[in-house]
């Protein structure tokens, strides 16, 4: 049995018709069923719904075999054991520093001030500015990153952008690209080795499909 690690919403949205065209159908729609296992038309292939930060930690401990996981979580994820063979080139964003329009970002970074910065991308935004030489003061969020700007929560914010309407919606810009982000086919390397007569076929299927 291999057991695929997916999160509900985009990935899932994006990553099912992939699946199908490397020949592995869903048995019931998880975005709308409560199941958190779901059977496919491969009887030996299984999907396993879990939240998007929590997929790394399945295939780590090799709960599940192979996952789907955007660039952003992996590079917060401190774990070892993973093995990512495919950029599967789907919900694709960048993760951006924006400000409230009217904040000059520049100026304030030139000046040497201290910027407090919310996001839920601790590690990530930390490198960066690190590697700017700008002193933050961090503040982790869950989730609206967007809103702490407005409130006075935090200078600035780095989040997940994609069409922009979001930031533009609540006054705010993007003034500085961190990195692209696209997700990706993550595999438990022990699994890789243990059962690489079933994974094989299928990676080679979902990279034909990505192509
Ligand atoms: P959780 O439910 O664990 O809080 P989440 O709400 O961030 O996770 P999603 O919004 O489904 O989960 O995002 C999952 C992944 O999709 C992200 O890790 C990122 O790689 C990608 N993503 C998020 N927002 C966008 C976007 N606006 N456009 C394209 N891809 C995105
Ligand atoms: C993500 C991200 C931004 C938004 C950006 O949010 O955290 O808030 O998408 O996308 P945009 O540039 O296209 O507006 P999240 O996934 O939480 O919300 P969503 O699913 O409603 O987009």
């Amino acid at each position: 049995m291999i057991s695929l690690a997916l999160s509900k919403g985009r990935i899932l949205d994006e990553t099912l018709p992939l699946l199908e065209a490397a020949g592995v159908v869903a048995s019931e729609n998880p975005d709308t069923s409560r199941k958190l296992i779901i059977a496919t038309s491969r009887p030996d292939v299984r999907l396993i719904i879990v939240r998007a930060t929590d997929v790394p930690t399945y295939v780590q401990y090799g709960a599940a075999d192979l996952g789907v996981v955007g660039g952003d979580v992996l590079a917060e994820f401190d774990g070892s054991g993973l093995y990512q063979p495919l950029d599967l080139k789907i919900a694709r964003c960048r993760l951006m520093v924006a400000v409230r329009r009217g904040f000059d970002y520049e100026q304030a970074v030139r000046s040497g001030a201290r910027l407090r910065v919310a996001t839920k991308y601790l590690q990530t935004a930390r490198e960066h500015f690190a590697a700017k030489g700008v002193h933050v003061d961090l503040i982790k969020l869950y989730g609206s990153m967007e809103l702490a700007p407005l409130t006075g929560l935090a200078d600035a914010i780095v989040d997940l952008v994609s069409t922009g309407n979001t930031l533009k919606a609540n006054n705010l810009v993007a003034v500085e690209e961190i990195a692209a982000v696209s997700s990706r086919l993550v595999v438990n390397q022990a699994a890789y080795k243990l059962k690489r007569a079933a994974i094989q076929p299928l990676l080679d299927r979902l990279k034909k499909a990505v192509r």
